[in-house]
């Protein structure tokens, strides 16, 4: 079975996990419509500030709450936003005044967070945003809100990037320092995204390397991701909304990985979003990452009130449901060693394998090199027992039964939206 390299961080923890929350929460809920909306509507700093930073105020917020959601749903940590691109800061920092204690909400939210996620269990990350839309400092490029404005090359002479990388050295060490962290998520790099005269940016403008080292010295467990444009220096690799079909490689060398996915194609909270995963697509979303030996964390975009929407609600149920039945085939597994059957995928766990069934066959799943290697066979379910003693007269005729393990089914699948056959493989 493949197994990555170790690196600085401690990914024991986080690899036996396999399940997250993302969260995105910011000024972006306020107008629903993307946490790009700032870039995509070309909003002016000041006018964006008028808008939403005065009338951020989320009187609903209730941090258990969407903890315990994430719990039922069987996520083992999450990672919030502790500030996005348009760079409004969710904790009272002392870098800035576009933070969460100036708006009309007045309180620091990320402490109680924080909080009540370690009381349910959870571990904790926080995303941190390089890009910042809001500050004096950043240099106009490609994504930024003013890069079509008719002065846009003049603003950016008075611009200097140096004593911006300072602004984040100096939030994510209050990070480290202020808040018990397991995960920091840096977003992100763009060094050959250029626009008009404007060039993109990456471990130059961060100053990634000293980031990098100021990390590992306050915060040595921490696992670090991979957007600082640094190659080496992270603990993981976060494809975005897309699914790998193998385990993710970097230089030929296994890595270890994390799939980054919305519900609905937005990470902010989109009012009129309508692309919504189904149920079957929640579910083998996560069981093909664990089936490629990766981690899923799966996006919540909260609204501006401080609550989850009920579309968040009814797709976390799909994870509660499933997980409470099949979490065996999810926590502590990996990429098997066999090769998956048609229509399934496998994960393993020592020599427990698990087969989930993606589309039901007519009686039969033919388990190729399996032949003989398998003591017992059961759904997860419901624990009911599968029959692997079948070898019929015709399939001995065949010679079939000797490479191949036949697993014999129901005729009906079970009423659940992925089923699942635990295999104990023979010591
Ligand atoms: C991208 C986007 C961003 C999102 C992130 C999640 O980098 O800019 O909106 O936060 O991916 O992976």
């Amino acid at each position: 079975m493949l197994k990555p390299n170790s690196t600085s961080g401690d990914t024991t923890w986080f690899v036996h996990s396999r399940f997250g929350m993302f969260i995105h929460w910011g000024l972006y809920a306020l107008p629903s419509r993307h946490e790009w909306v700032q870039s995509y509507e070309r909003i002016a700093p000041s006018d964006y500030y008028e808008r939403y930073f005065t009338r951020f105020n989320p009187h609903k917020y209730d941090p258990h709450r969407w903890a315990l959601a994430a719990r039922q749903a069987g996520m083992k940590y999450v990672v919030l936003t502790s500030k996005h691109h348009e760079g409004f800061c969710l904790w009272d920092s002392n870098y800035t005044e576009y933070k969460v204690t100036k708006s009309p909400y007045k309180k620091d939210l990320l402490g109680t967070f924080i909080d009540a996620f370690r009381k349910e269990g959870l571990r904790v990350g926080l995303y941190y945003s390089l890009i910042d839309w809001h500050h004096p400092e950043f240099p106009i490029d490609i994504f930024h809100p003013l890069r079509d404005h008719p002065e846009a090359e003049k603003l950016n002479q008075s611009r200097n990037i140096k004593i911006y990388s300072e602004y984040i050295y100096n939030q994510i060490e209050e990070l480290l320092t202020q808040f018990d962290l397991d995960i920091l998520w840096c977003d992100f790099s763009y060094p050959d995204r250029e626009y008009k005269e404007f060039p993109g940016k990456g471990r130059a403008d961060w100053q990634s390397e000293k980031l990098v080292e100021m990390i590992r010295r306050i915060s040595p467990k921490i696992i670090l991701n991979n957007r600082l444009d640094l190659s080496g220096a992270a603990d993981i690799y976060t494809p975005e909304q897309v699914q790998p079909t193998e385990w993710v490689k970097v230089e030929g060398e296994p890595v270890v990985w994390e799939a980054c996915q919305t519900f609905s194609g937005s990470w902010g909270y989109h009012r009129d979003e309508e692309t919504w995963k189904s149920p079957g697509q929640l579910i083998r979303m996560l069981v093909n990452t664990v089936a490629c030996g990766g981690n899923l964390l799966v996006n919540v975009g909260p609204t501006s009130l401080g609550t989850f929407d009920s579309r968040t609600y009814d797709a976390l149920s799909v994870y509660q449901n499933w997980m409470e039945l099949h979490s065996e085939s999810i926590y502590g597994c990996t990429q098997s060693e066999f090769t998956a059957p048609q229509d399934c995928r496998l994960t393993q766990n020592g020599n427990k394998l698990y087969v989930h069934v993606y589309a039901w066959p007519f009686k039969f799943i033919h388990l190729e090199g399996l032949g003989g290697k398998i003591s017992y066979a059961r759904f997860l379910h419901d624990g009911s027992e599968v029959d692997i003693h079948m070898p019929r007269w015709e399939l001995k005729q065949l010679d079939l039964h000797t490479k191949t393990q036949i697993l014999s089914l129901p005729i009906k699948k079970p009423d659940v939206v992925v089923p699942v056959i635990e295999l104990t493989l023979k010591k």
